[in-house]
């Protein structure tokens, strides 16, 4: 059959995603053509803990073609896409540690192999990196390193106030051009694809919970909307409830959602978020994903407890029968289910994530001498570029201000 591709070796396969994935990424592709001259890395060591995704390698070889050294170690167990890993290692010579389903002590063992290479940089998707390095003393401190999500910038800045932080991290997260599009429009598409890759279940017309309503919280329930699902939120803080609400959406307390929910999503970055008391409120039949960093979420240790059978139904379905015979199903072991049962945020939005993380190597290799053991924000300066040159990619072109109207937006006198 033509479209059969699996007789081809994985690092072909892995090689051929990347390039599909790099022909959608306009950003970084400008960023690696100048980095390709300038060599603004040249000898720099750097540890990429991050999704071994087709993504990633774009990233990977931006960083490379600026002339760094980089190793790679994966960020979450079940994210790893194999052919990727396996291009990276034979098709670019780039020490890649990850393999998709490792066990916790491989995923550890895995960060120790990416730090054997005593990086003066980490790029960390949830802070690993930093954490294991600052467990104890390996002989070197890396001159800075950058973080790609919520999880890990809120980890690196309760470090900072803790004063324990020992060098600049810079929260790439934190970039406009980073969450408004990556954690909304990103998480948004590949939640929903993850949870119906797992189940091919239809979203239409199911009551479909999502727990918090941050950046991808908003994301997963806009398009869950736009598949007709009757979309619950549960959220803690007032102001984002209303919001919610005023957004269109149904707002209750997860105690309520419990016991009419069909398909639940966590995306809170906190722990326990669904436990007991709603396990055994639930519907039989209740689907639960987690598209959070960690995989806490979802209480899964005591949905075991109150469980008298488990068994896997489908790839990355759990079932978890209770005494009452009830069935739940929690799926890709409430791992970041777009990344373990789909492919991630798509290329174009992940585009301009990683435009980041290489324009802030850049920024740390040259000013690192001038930075704190603090968290820093990506600057301004950067994110706006990224921004227009997103905009230049996707063929859109803007109205500028006149100079009247510059004028009237910076004087204090009124308006006639
Ligand atoms: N995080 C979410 N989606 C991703 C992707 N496609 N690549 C790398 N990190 C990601």
């Amino acid at each position: 059959m033509k479209y059969d591709i699996k007789n081809i070796s994985l690092a072909k396969k892995g090689k051929l995603r990347i390039e599909w994935a790099m022909n959608n990424m306009p950003v970084l592709n400008l960023i690696r053509k100048r980095f390709e001259k300038e060599k603004p890395l040249k000898n720099t060591r750097v540890a990429c803990c991050l999704h071994v995704t087709t993504e990633t390698a774009a990233l990977a070889l931006t960083l490379k073609s600026a002339g760094a050294n980089i190793s790679i170690c994966a960020s979450n167990p079940l994210s790893t896409q194999d052919d990727v890993a396996a291009s990276l290692v034979k098709d670019y010579g780039i020490p890649t540690f990850s393999i998709k389903g490792e066990d916790n002590k491989t995923y550890y063992k895995h960060i120790l192999s990416a730090l054997e290479s005593k990086p003066e940089i980490t790029m960390d998707d949830g802070a690993d990196l930093v954490s294991v390095l600052h467990k104890k003393d390996y002989g070197f401190m890396p001159m800075g390193g950058t973080e790609e999500t919520t999880t890990g910038v809120i980890r690196l800045k309760a470090m900072a106030n803790d004063g324990v932080l020992k060098y600049p991290v810079i929260a790439v997260n934190d970039a406009l051009t980073k969450h408004m599009f990556d954690n909304r429009y990103g998480t948004g598409q590949s939640t929903i694809d993850g949870i119906i890759r797992a189940t091919n279940k239809l979203i239409a017309g199911t009551n479909f919970v999502v727990c918090g309503y941050g950046w991808c919280g908003r994301g997963v329930a806009m398009r869950a909307k736009g598949m007709s699902a009757n979309v619950i939120i549960c959220e803690v803080d007032p102001l984002r409830a209303i919001e919610a609400s005023m957004d269109g959406f149904m707002v209750m307390s997860l105690s309520k959602a419990a016991k009419i929910g069909d398909i639940f999503v966590t995306t809170t970055g906190d722990v326990s978020v669904i436990r007991r008391e709603h396990f055994l409120a639930m519907k039989d039949g209740a689907i639960l994903a987690n598209s959070g960093h960690f995989n806490v979420e979802i209480d899964i240790p005591e949905l075991k407890k109150l469980s008298v059978k488990t068994r896997i139904i489908r790839d990355f379905v759990e079932e978890f029968t209770l005494k009452s015979k009830k069935r739940i199903y929690i799926l890709g072991e409430g791992r970041l289910i777009n990344l373990a049962a789909a492919e991630g945020h798509p290329a174009q939005v992940m585009d301009m994530s990683f435009a980041n993380q290489a324009l802030s190597a850049e920024y740390i290799r040259r000013h690192h001498g001038e930075l704190d053991n603090q968290v820093y924000p990506v600057p301004k300066d950067l994110d706006e570029r990224i921004a227009f040159l997103k905009l230049r990619s996707m063929g859109i072109t803007i109205d500028k201000l006149t100079e009247r109207q510059k004028k009237y937006l910076s004087s204090w006198q009124e308006g006639t």
